[in-house]
């Protein structure tokens, strides 16, 4: 019954357009409030009408979901919350008859609290072999009193927690995260078993979550400041894992996707060697501001660090982790940083809306693929989520002061008329939808020409049936000032005004697609992109 993947190729990764799924939210089909298998069962059809080549899920494991999944208990079973593993292979089956593939997101950094291995572990006390599983320490101080070093953690506060026995374990993220000891065999052999598991349930590929934090420095020693290598990013070991899970990979014929946030293209570019992992997430991208030069430069600086290793860039806008795009680009400050989210900062969401438009328009016409977090086609905004229904980790453990990251994961609007707009029919969303959330629902959208789900569509359309999009070669051609204009093999052109005025067009046969309208006069007017055939 399989119908042929849209792209039939082996290389398929080049060029595709993937969509994130975070399961909790996408769509409720049981009525508990929380998204579920079910839900994307049922909304297929959307994804494969809006043209999409496959589809990339945050973690759907067994968890307490801590947060929000990336605290795993156990890799092989769906977690009851989301549905069964039957049912996942089902979705594998069914997402593979709209010619869409399945990527699953491992979290190979650390683990649950609540995994076998970590209770074991709290069970069987200090100088256990279950404890060399993980990374416990005597603290420090004279009755061990401090944490065993001064490790800076990924979420704010300690990364140490002291357990009853007075030992201390290592976790980069929450207490709920214990960090995993990647020097153990069985620790890499484990992993290379869950690879292959869901290799054998027809997945396409794995995310790799937090890819450059797994190998830790043997002696823990402290971190300080300035000094290389970090104690535990991007240690030289963490390659020689990649290559022997790529040695898997291939027998599947499966592909990666790494986490990596590195500022250094040239240690960024060594996790994408051809023997490693075939592609990573471009976070100088997505956190670049709405500026012409930087983000020109976020894209030379991307096909250059890309070039040498062979591999494709990947394009993405926004996550479950970051602020939504159409909030960030209507801001005052366009750009993306963690350090710097607060509450309450203004937005005019119209201006954000309208770049969103043409972003999406710039980012679908790069070289390479390109990831559409879901919500993205709608337009959806972030939301401020009542302090009191706050979920995310990242807010508790910042005293308060970081929002975190619930505003980008509100439940998706479906239908304007429906309760909780289509999410679900049942108990109230998880998250609560903001008000005025109809307004988005794709129910309406898809009837209305000039939103941004028609953009989305039209533009992933054409992507597709044009051969010279997605991986190949890119040409800027001479533009003004705070224009961003570059052609395609094939005659394609995109031109992207982020000028203050409007800028007349390149000469060319076809207007394809524009994010907006062009003037009377026929010019491009600010914040507008278009894909034309010369
Ligand atoms: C990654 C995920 C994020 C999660 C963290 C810890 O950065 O994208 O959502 O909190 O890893 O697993």
């Amino acid at each position: 019954m399989a119908a042929p993947y849209s792209h039939r190729t082996d290389d398929w990764w080049r060029s595709a357009v993937i969509y994130q799924v975070y399961p909790r939210s996408f769509a409720d089909g049981d009525g508990d409030g929380t998204g579920d298998l079910a839900g994307v069962r049922a909304r297929l059809p959307h994804l494969a009408e809006l043209g999409v080549d496959a589809l990339w899920f945050t973690p759907w494991y067994l968890s307490p979901l801590v947060d929000g999944g990336y605290d795993v208990a156990d890799y092989r079973t769906i977690d009851p919350a989301f549905g069964t593993l039957a049912e996942a292979e089902k979705l594998i089956a069914e997402a593979r008859g709209h010619g869409i593939r399945v990527i699953v997101d491992i979290v190979p950094n650390h683990v649950s609290d609540q995994h076998a291995w970590f209770r074991a572990a709290l069970a069987a006390g200090p100088g256990s072999p279950e404890r060399e599983l993980f990374h416990f320490r005597p603290g420090r101080g004279e009755n061990g009193e401090l944490p065993p070093n001064n490790w800076p953690s990924q979420f704010s506060g300690r990364t140490w927690t002291r357990v009853g026995d007075g030992e201390w374990y290592l976790h980069l993220f929450a207490p709920e995260q214990p960090d995993l000891n990647w020097a153990h065999p069985a620790v890499r052999r484990e992993h290379e078993d869950v690879l292959r598991f869901w290799f054998e349930r027809g997945v396409a590929g794995v995310r790799i979550d937090s890819a450059a934090l797994l190998a830790k420095d043997p002696a823990l020693a402290d971190f300080v400041e300035g000094v290389d290598p970090h104690p535990y990013i991007d240690q030289d070991e963490l390659h020689d894992i990649y290559r022997s899970w790529r040695a898997i990979a291939d027998a599947y014929r499966a592909v990666f996707v790494g986490e990596v946030w590195l500022p250094d293209s040239e240690r960024f570019a060594r996790y994408l060697r051809p023997d490693e992992l075939h592609t990573a997430f471009n976070f100088t991208f997505l956190a670049c501001p709405w500026d012409p030069d930087r983000l020109r430069r976020a894209i030379d600086d991307t096909l250059a660090e890309h070039a040498p290793v062979g591999a494709p860039a990947t394009w993405v806008l926004c996550n479950h982790d970051v602020t939504r795009t159409v909030t960030r680009y209507g801001r005052e400050d366009t750009g993306f940083d963690f350090a710097t989210k607060t509450f309450g900062t203004p937005t005019d969401l119209a201006l954000g809306t309208r770049r969103a438009r043409a972003a999406a328009l710039l980012t679908l016409a790069l070289p390479g693929s390109v990831y559409v977090y879901q919500g993205e086609e709608l337009g959806l905004p972030e939301a401020e989520i009542p302090l009191d229904r706050i979920q995310d980790p990242m807010y508790f453990r910042s005293g308060g002061t970081d929002p975190g990251r619930d505003g980008c994961r509100v439940p998706l609007p479906w239908t304007a008329d429906a309760p909780h707009a289509g999410f679900g029919a049942g108990a109230d969303p998880w998250l609560p939808q903001p008000e005025g959330w109809t307004h988005y629902a794709a129910d309406r959208q898809r009837l209305d020409p000039s939103s941004m789900l028609a953009l989305y569509r039209e533009a992933l359309r054409l992507r597709r049936s044009e051969p010279g999009f997605g991986d190949g070669p890119l040409h800027w051609l001479p533009a003004g000032d705070g224009v961003l204009a570059f052609t395609r093999a094939e005659g394609l052109i995109c031109v992207v005004n982020l000028s203050p005025q409007p800028v007349e067009l390149p000469g060319h046969r076809t207007l394809l697609l524009g994010s907006g309208p062009l003037g009377t006069d026929g010019r491009l007017p600010r914040d507008t992109a278009v894909w034309l055939r010369a």
